[in-house]
C-alpha cells in the first residue's frame, strides 16, 4: 500500500536555511518507493497578507526552481502551484460552509498575524486554515510533513475532515502530522529569540538559499552570540546554540564531536566553520538553481505537468463532496464551452 504525502510551501519571500533544514530536505528524502508525494507552492495562501506588487509570479517560479534544484524530482513527485488547480478553492468554500467560526478564531497564527496587521485583516487570512485543510483533503493525504508552527492547522484539518464525515458520510482520510522538529530550531542570526523567518526585516536575519558565499560569510560573522566564549549546546545561550545547531544539521556530526572540535576556540572560528559548511552544503543547490532559472519556459512546463497530474484526483474528490452535499446540477464540460466560445 502506498502512503500519500502532501505538503505546501508559501512563495512569500526568499527561502532560507530554516525552510531547507525544516522542510525541503525532508521532502526530498520522503520521495521513496511506497510513497506518493504531492508538493504544492501555495500562492493562494501567500496572498492572505499583502504581497509586494508584481512579485508573486516570479517568486512562485523561484520557489519551483529551488525545489527542483534541491532534489524534488517531478517524475517521482507531483509538484505544482496551488492556483493552477482551481479545485483547491472550490473545496475550501465547501469546507468553509461546515467549519464553525469559533474554530478559526482560536487559531494562534491568525491571532498573531491579525494583531500585527490590524488594518489589513482580510476574510482570506481568517479562512486560511480552511484552504490548507482543502489542500490536504483534496488528495486524501495520509501524512503531512509540517513544522511545529503548523500543527494546530493540521489538527483543524483533521477536525474538519471528521466533521464532514459525520455530517455527510465517510469521505475524507484523516491526515497524520509528520512533525519535523529540526528546522523549528533554526533561529534568526540577528535575534536568536525568534525563529528564522521569510518576512523578518533586516539583512542579518536569515541565510537565504541563494545567498552568494561572501554574503553567507558576512551574515555569520555578524551573528549574535554572547560573552562566554564557550561553544556548547546550551539552550539558555540561544545565539551560540543556533550556530552549533546549524553546523550539526549540515554535517550530521554528533554534538559531542562538535563541542570537542570547538573547545577552547573563539567564536570567530566557530562562525567561520559554520559559514564553510553552509556554503558547501548550498553550493550544488545554488548551481542547479541557476540552470533552472535561465529557462522559465521549462519551469512552467514542469509545473503544468504537475498540475495535470493533480487535477483529476482533485476533481474526483470535489465531485464526491458536491454529491454528498447535494450541491450542483449537471456538470459543465469546460473544454467544450471554451471551444464553442472560440468558434463564435
Ligand atoms: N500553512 C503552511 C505554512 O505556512 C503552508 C501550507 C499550505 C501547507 N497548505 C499546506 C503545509 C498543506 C502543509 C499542507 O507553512
Amino acid at each position: 500500500m502506498t502512503t500519500r504525502i502532501f505538503s505546501g510551501i508559501q512563495p512569500s519571500g526568499d527561502l532560507h536555511i530554516g525552510n531547507y533544514l525544516g522542510a525541503v530536505r525532508h521532502w526530498v528524502a520522503l520521495q521513496q518507493p511506497g510513497a506518493e508525494c504531492f508538493y504544492c507552492i501555495v500562492d493562494l495562501h501567500a496572498i492572505t497578507v499583502p504581497q509586494e506588487p508584481a512579485r508573486l509570479r516570479a517568486r512562485t517560479r523561484e520557489v519551483l526552481a529551488i525545489l527542483l534544484a534541491a532534489g524534488i524530482d517531478p517524475s517521482r513527485s507531483t509538484l505544482f502551484a496551488q492556483s493552477q488547480v482551481p479545485r483547491h478553492t472550490e473545496l475550501a468554500w465547501l469546507l468553509n460552509c461546515i467549519t464553525p467560526y469559533g474554530w478559526l478564531g482560536r487559531m494562534t497564527q491568525f491571532k498573531g498575524k491579525s494583531a500585527a496587521q490590524r488594518e489589513q485583516v482580510t476574510a482570506g487570512l481568517f479562512a486560511y486554515p480552511v484552504l490548507m485543510a482543502a489542500d490536504i483533503l483534496l488528495y486524501r493525504a495520509d501524512q503531512v510533513p509540517v513544522g511545529e508552527d503548523q500543527q494546530q492547522h493540521l489538527e483543524l484539518a483533521r477536525d474538519i475532515a471528521a466533521r464532514f464525515n459525520r455530517l455527510h458520510g465517510e469521505t475524507f482520510t484523516l491526515p497524520e502530522p509528520r512533525v519535523t522538529p529540526a528546522g523549528a530550531r533554526i533561529r534568526g542570526l540577528d535575534d536568536p529569540a525568534k525563529k528564522m523567518s521569510k518576512s523578518a526585516a533586516g539583512s542579518g536575519h536569515a541565510i537565504n538559499l541563494l545567498d552568494p558565499p561572501e554574503v553567507i560569510r558576512r551574515k555569520f560573522q555578524r551573528a549574535t552570540t554572547d560573552s562566554l566564549a564557550d561553544a556548547r549546546f546550551d539552550e539558555r545561550r540561544p545565539g551560540v546554540f543556533n550556530l552549533l545547531a546549524i553546523y550539526e544539521a549540515f554535517t550530521g556530526e554528533s554534538r559531542e564531536a562538535i563541542e570537542a572540535r570547538f573547545a577552547g576556540k573563539g567564536y570567530g572560528e566557530l562562525k567561520r566553520a559554520v559559514a564553510d559548511v553552509t556554503v558547501e552544503a548550498l553550493r550544488p543547490l545554488r548551481e542547479r538553481h541557476a540552470t533552472y532559472a535561465q529557462d522559465p519556459a521549462q519551469l512552467d512546463a514542469i509545473a503544468r505537468l504537475g498540475a495535470e497530474k493533480a487535477l483529476p484526483i482533485a476533481e474526483a474528490t470535489v465531485s464526491a463532496v458536491k454529491e454528498r452535499m447535494d450541491v450542483g446540477l449537471a456538470a459543465v464540460n469546460t473544454d467544450e464551452r471554451v471551444r464553442r466560445n472560440r468558434a463564435v
